[in-house]
């Protein structure tokens, strides 16, 4: 089949679109699913820069987002069919721990993510456990089937099941041309909740704005904390969607109202935060760090997309022999929304 393969750790320069064997069934749930698209994130840039922590064995196919048909099942398989179209829950887990056996693949040790620990969606055909494979949303491409798991799984579990976000309430969601941001923006409009969105592009935001962000802030030029302020007669908001972390963090928690929720499910700007303690404990405030979700949790992220008729925001699809130059798009954060790979039949 035609992959692109990342020869090492480093920059675009070590990925290589080429020929390698297709992956085979060998063992018990297990399903090939044969790719009609891919879709980008940011955990693809920090793999490819080895800045993950985890050990991958070279070559390897980045990829934790895909759509495609299935093209092939072990025996004991009953969830999914040969012909099915499919899009894929992203992780998996040992299947025997306390975790895996409560549906939480996601917080296992031995815990494991197409891309990562297991051959990606940049290929022509992924094997994975045909339990991940999940059927897609009505009306939706391959394209748009590939763009949404993996930020509205996380999104999802942060804001539905973490931090419980309830209608009526304020949102403030940081770097809103984020696939994570996009998402969570999508979801908290068709729950009744108001958006004050932030970004470093004036562009960006009156993309937001019609989306429907019913505030906009520019981070770079302006004192969001400040503008929040103003903005709910200082009060603060209920719940702050902060995916930048480094100077951002402290603002994030100035930014709430007592009782707020935070959450987080990366750091693009940093991991090494400032805290405001006092604030944390005067304001009773909540932290919450996510990863990914449960199947449970797809599931109702496939039929929330259904039932609110949402698709993903998509900036822009590249060929899979381009994965280098759609990688280098979202590194610069030249993108709003999701970024997707087609692939060749
Ligand atoms: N734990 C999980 O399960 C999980 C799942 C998904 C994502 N993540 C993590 O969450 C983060 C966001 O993911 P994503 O896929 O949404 O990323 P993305 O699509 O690359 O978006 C990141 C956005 O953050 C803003 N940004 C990035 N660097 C910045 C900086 N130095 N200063 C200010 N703003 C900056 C930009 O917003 P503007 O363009 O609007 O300025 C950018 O578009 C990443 O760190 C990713 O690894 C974790
Ligand atoms: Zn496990």
């Amino acid at each position: 089949m035609k992959a692109v393969r990342m020869h090492g750790h480093g920059g675009v320069e070590q990925l290589f679109f080429e020929d390698t064997n297709d992956p085979l069934i060998d063992g018990p749930g297990q399903a090939i699913v044969k790719l009609s698209a891919a879709a980008i994130n940011h955990i693809d840039i920090w793999n490819r820069r080895g800045l993950t922590g985890v050990q991958i064995s070279m070559p390897h196919i980045l990829g934790a987002d895909g759509a495609g048909m299935v093209v092939n099942v072990s025996g004991d398989v009953e969830n999914v069919r040969v012909g099915d179209a499919v899009c894929l829950y992203p992780p998996t887990g040992c299947g025997q721990c306390e975790f895996c056996l409560t549906d939480r693949d996601f917080m296992c040790f031995r815990f494991r993510v197409l891309g990562e620990r297991l051959e990606g969606t940049y290929a022509q055909y992924v094997k994975l456990p045909a339990q991940n494979c999940f059927p897609i949303p009505t009306g939706f491409s391959f394209e748009e089937a590939a763009a949404f798991p993996l930020v509205f799984i996380t999104v999802w579990r942060m804001l539905i099941t973490n931090a419980r976000l309830e209608p009526g309430e304020t949102i403030l969601i940081l770097g809103i041309g984020g696939g994570v941001a996009s998402a969570s923006l999508q979801v908290a409009k068709k729950i009744g909740v108001r958006i004050i969105a932030t970004s470093g592009s004036d562009k960006k935001l009156e993309m937001a704005r019609d989306l429907g962000a019913d505030h906009r802030i520019n981070h770079a030029s302006k004192d969001f904390v400040k503008e929040v302020q103003t903005l709910t007669a200082d009060r603060g908001v209920d719940v702050v969607l902060d995916c930048i972390g480094g100077e951002f963090w402290r603002k994030s928690i100035a930014s709430l109202t007592q009782g707020g929720r935070l959450v987080t499910c990366g750091a693009t700007a940093g991991g090494e935060a400032k805290d405001d303690i006092a604030a944390i404990c005067s304001k009773e405030l909540k932290i919450y760090g996510s990863t990914l979700g449960s199947r449970e949790e797809f599931r109702q992220v496939i039929n929330f997309l259904n039932a609110v008729k949402t698709k993903p925001v998509i900036d822009s699809i590249f060929p899979l022999e381009g994965a280098a130059a759609a990688q280098l798009h979202l590194e610069k954060a030249r993108q709003f929304g999701k970024i997707v790979l087609q692939i060749p039949r």
